[in-house]
């Protein structure tokens, strides 16, 4: 940077004091520039890489369709499925009793809300959907300061208790059904003190993960899982990669759903889901999930001839209680579960030099060490989805990821800084990456992996493959992020 004073025109004397007005002026705007630029720099230690990230790749989504070989009965209700999966729910008093059930707390109000990008069923969109609902029918909900428009779709936990010693890790709901118009009687519900829990340095986030592909994902065997998992020992123990399954608490069987792999089966992520997000209990998760002010519990009174909640769960299959037979028999988890797994996974772009040489980097350095390409399902009870390979980049297994990326939960048998290698077909299309949707730049995702052990928790195990990729002439790094976003 050439020095101010080296300017030959510049006047030293202090005399003319009409010229020493742009000298401090061009000073002062320099001193703010520059902390603006070391403001804005991420905090997280970058290493060197030399690639770009030419951004989400654009629309028609390369994703989002059903599996061209369902069979006629099958194609026969995808138009209903959707119907459910993208159906807004309300409190009470909405034009159909399917759509009633939401809250008392919730996150937003339909599935594809979240799951919205590039196409239903995906994650977030670029511009936030939760400003068109937190105050709809008259609710009183503030935004909270971590939800912007332009940022991802991002759900709050709290680690710890208000003790900040015992461990909580559940979601906090960022929005209540308090004052809404089809809520009446509801008025004191209150939203939990997000700032607060900042303060306190006990709030993390978790950005929505995409669901298409996620019945492939249901149905790869554990032996499968395992045995990839014990595959190239040698190599991944010299670059300081393990990994292990999450399992259930219930059965002893590997999870896989979710950032930490923490949930077994999409009815179970679904019946959660509904619950947790919208507040709509279900078979899986029966209670309200807030009973503690019963002004905001059903049935709320409404108008004559609008819907009010049936009772408790919210949702659930059709037992006989009309004065017909039962037709729509199953509940609504059945449905978003049939939704997820008849939609078939991202198609990538055709390969090119550049992408193809991205893929062979890829697996040189080692990023496939956790970021398996494929695993091929067994025969299934649906027939367009057996003996598929799905290419879904990821072992399924949760790895230390190191304080960088520590999110100090732990889940079923995945501490603090575990995560599930995330599956990354798709992901040329994405918009926000890590379980926080920190950064919307992949190669700034790639540096991220990185991360020294403190006394908490070990290194990434992801360190010496990061160390490789920085490694990799210029070509070979933008070759491998083509290829990313080609997926
Ligand atoms: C407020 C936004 C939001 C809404 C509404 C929402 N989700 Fe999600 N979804 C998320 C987030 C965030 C995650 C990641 C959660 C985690 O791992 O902690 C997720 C993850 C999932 C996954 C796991 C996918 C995988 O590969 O791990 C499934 C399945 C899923 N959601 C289904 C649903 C269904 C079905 C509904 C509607 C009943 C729904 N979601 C409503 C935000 C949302
Ligand atoms: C030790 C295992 C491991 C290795 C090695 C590894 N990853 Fe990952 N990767 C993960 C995990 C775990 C996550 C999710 C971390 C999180 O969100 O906190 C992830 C996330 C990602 C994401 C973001 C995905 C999303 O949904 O937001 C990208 C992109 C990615 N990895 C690319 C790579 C590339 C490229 C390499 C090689 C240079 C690599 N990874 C090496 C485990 C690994």
């Amino acid at each position: 940077m050439p020095r101010f004073d080296d300017s030959p025109s510049q006047d030293h004397s202090g005399v003319n004091s009409r010229r020493r007005v742009p000298y401090y002026l061009a000073l002062a705007l320099l001193l703010v520039a520059s902390a603006a630029v070391l403001m804005s720099r991420p905090t997280v230690v970058h290493g060197s890489a030399l690639a770009t990230d030419p951004g989400p790749r654009p629309l028609p989504a390369d994703s989002g369709n059903f599996y061209s070989t369902l069979n006629a009965n099958q194609n026969a209700i995808t138009h209903r499925l959707t119907q459910i999966f993208t159906e807004v729910n309300f409190v009470a008093g909405g034009p159909l009793v399917k759509t009633v059930g939401l809250g008392p707390r919730f996150n937003s109000n339909s599935c594809s809300s979240c799951h919205a990008y590039p196409a239903v069923g995906g994650s977030s969109p670029p511009n936030n959907p939760l400003f068109g609902i937190y105050q709809l029918m008259g609710a009183t909900n503030t935004m909270p300061y971590f939800i912007t428009s332009t940022g991802p779709v991002i759900v709050a936990r709290f680690p710890f208790k208000s003790d900040g010693v015992s461990p909580d890790g559940g979601v906090h709901q960022m929005f209540t059904i308090s004052n809404r118009t089809d809520a009446p009687g509801c008025t004191t519900e209150v939203q939990p003190d997000f700032t607060s829990a900042q303060q306190s340095n006990n709030i993390i986030f978790r950005q929505t993960t995409p669901t298409f592909g996620t019945g492939l994902m249901e149905l790869i065997q554990e032996s499968d899982i395992l045995s990839n998992m014990n595959s190239n020992t040698t190599l991944k123990q010299s670059l300081g990669i393990s990994g292990h399954p999450n399992y259930s608490d219930d059965d002893g069987t590997i999870t896989r759903f979710g950032w930490k792999a923490q949930n077994k089966s999409l009815l179970y992520f679904a019946g959660e889901a509904y619950s947790v997000e919208e507040g709509v209990s279900d078979e899986a998760f029966p209670s309200e999930n807030d009973e503690s002010i019963p002004s905001c519990l059903p049935p709320f009174p409404v108008p004559p001839g609008t819907n009010k909640t049936k009772g408790v769960p919210d949702d659930r299959s059709d037992t006989g209680e009309a004065p017909k037979l039962p037709v729509n028999f199953p509940g609504d988890l059945e449905r978003f579960s049939l939704f997820m797994r008849f939609l078939a996974p991202p198609t990538p772009v055709p390969p090119n030099s550049s992408t193809s040489n991205g893929l062979v980097q890829f697996n040189t350095i080692g990023c496939n060490m956790c970021h398996t390409n494929s695993f091929t399902t067994p025969r299934s009870t649906i027939a367009a989805l057996s003996n598929l390979q799905a290419n879904l980049f990821s072992d399924l297994l949760v790895h230390d990821m190191g304080p960088g990326l520590a999110d100090n939960v732990s889940q079923g048998n995945a501490t603090g800084d575990q995560f599930r290698t995330a599956p990354l077909w798709g992901i040329g299309q994405r918009y926000f990456f890590l379980h926080d949707g920190r950064t919307q730049d992949i190669v700034q995702a790639i540096e991220d992996h990185r991360s020294l052990g403190n006394g908490t928790y070990p290194d990434s195990e992801a360190n010496t493959v990061i160390n490789n990729f920085d490694g990799l002439s210029q070509t070979n790094q933008q070759d491998l992020i083509n290829f990313l976003r080609s997926l």
